[in-house]
């Protein structure tokens, strides 16, 4: 969390609605494994990281909302009794969907002013659009004293995203990024949504992202549509999620069955049985086995689930150039974002250069690091 970006959050608020505000902070998440799994009932290994929103926000005397994006210096005004989405793609929506939502379920809020602004990246896979739903539906839970619980404020975001932004999203970003925890990371088993925490510590190997800076947009229909074959292939073998399923029920069917369709419920049934082997991986202290496993798991996502895209499979190929990278996948939604890599700390510098040195050859842009933390979830800072 950056405190000059707290300060100037607040400042901000304060010039502006003359009263001090709640300040929030909602992090952003990585994702060690487990992609596509959350939607299919399974399991995912994510983590919050010391990077994401700063949110300012106070209830309003006005019969309207003011909410302002500090970042886009953009400015977004309504009435909480006349609530419209914006077209697809506006950021405005994550806020409004929020706050429609949270009208859903019954509970009385009026209107209130707000100031945020962030430190991660749009569209890099680390999800920065549920750290922005968490802090305003954590935000508004504590203005308007609505006693709603953690898992409640964590649907309430996951519903914003389904109904006013529109994509169909699993439980994973706006779980980690409400339920971190410091140095851990979350097995989340997304149907029960217990998790179990892992503390990271990988001696002298470290966790680094590299940003293709191609931005991803998950509200194309590409996610929608593979959410729609994994539900459609469960109901056909009459079980609630792929989660029940196993590679043997799956190949029973495999011939009712395109070969794409095939492989993506292939895809989903291996990546739940990978997270659950990278989590005893870790409680080993068995980063071979660890790095085996995200590395299979980007061949999956490339060559099955074809969530990735030029650029990161680019990134992954460096890295396994690379011994000193035990491990290296794309994170998220996919078609563009961050790649993780396992490295072992010593390499770091020498790996980022030579990275960055191929990339530009290869596709004449940069690509960008990312060193972080694993932190908290949300939480008032003031
Ligand atoms: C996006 C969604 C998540 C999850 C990932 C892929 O980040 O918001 O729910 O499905 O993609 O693992």
């Amino acid at each position: 969390m950056n405190t000059f970006l707290k300060a100037n959050i607040n400042n901000i608020f304060i010039d502006k609605f003359q009263c001090d505000p709640v300040l929030i902070f909602s992090p952003g998440r990585i994702n060690i494994i487990g992609e596509h799994t959350d939607y299919n009932d399974g399991f995912v290994l994510p983590a919050a990281i010391n990077k994401g929103i700063i949110a300012a926000i106070s209830r309003s005397n006005s019969n309207i909302s003011t909410v302002y994006a500090i970042d886009k210096a953009e400015m977004l005004e309504f009435s909480i009794n006349n609530l419209k989405p914006y077209p697809e793609g506006s950021w405005q929506n994550y806020v409004l969907g929020v706050v429609n939502e949270i009208q859903n379920q019954g509970k009385t809020i009026s209107n209130f002013n707000m100031v945020f602004g962030g430190n991660i990246p749009v569209g890099a896979g680390m999800s920065s659009s549920a750290a922005l739903e968490n802090s305003v539906v954590f935000g508004l839970n504590k203005i308007f004293t609505l006693g709603l619980t953690k898992k409640e404020l964590v649907l309430i975001s996951q519903k914003a995203e389904h109904n006013y932004v529109g994509v169909k999203c699993g439980v994973m970003d706006q779980y980690a990024s409400m339920f971190g925890i410091e140095n851990h990371a979350l097995l989340l088993d997304c149907r029960t949504m217990e998790s179990k925490q892992y503390e990271i510590d990988f001696k002298n190997h470290e966790l680094l992202l590299i940003n293709t800076n191609v931005k991803h947009s998950l509200s194309d229909s590409a996610y929608n549509d593979r959410r729609a074959v994994c539900e459609s292939i469960a109901s056909k073998l009459n079980v609630n999620a792929l989660r029940d399923v196993t590679e043997v029920n799956l190949e029973s069917i495999k011939n009712e069955l395109s070969v794409e369709d095939y492989q993506k419920a292939l895809y989903v049934i291996q990546e739940n049985n990978r997270v659950v082997k990278a989590s005893e991986a870790i409680e080993r202290g068995d980063l071979k086995t660890l790095g085996k496993l995200i590395y299979e798991s980007h061949f999956g996502l490339q060559n099955l689930y074809k969530v990735s895209c030029e650029e990161l499979d680019f990134l992954v190929k460096q890295a396994k150039l690379n011994v000193q990278v035990l491990g290296a996948r794309m994170i998220g939604g996919g078609f563009g974002g961050c790649a993780i890599n396992l490295i072992t700390k010593g390499a770091v510098e020498s790996f980022k250069m030579s990275v960055l040195k191929e990339y530009k050859l290869k596709f004449n842009k940069d690509c960008t690091y990312y060193s972080f933390k694993l932190s908290d979830g949300t939480r008032v800072i003031n």
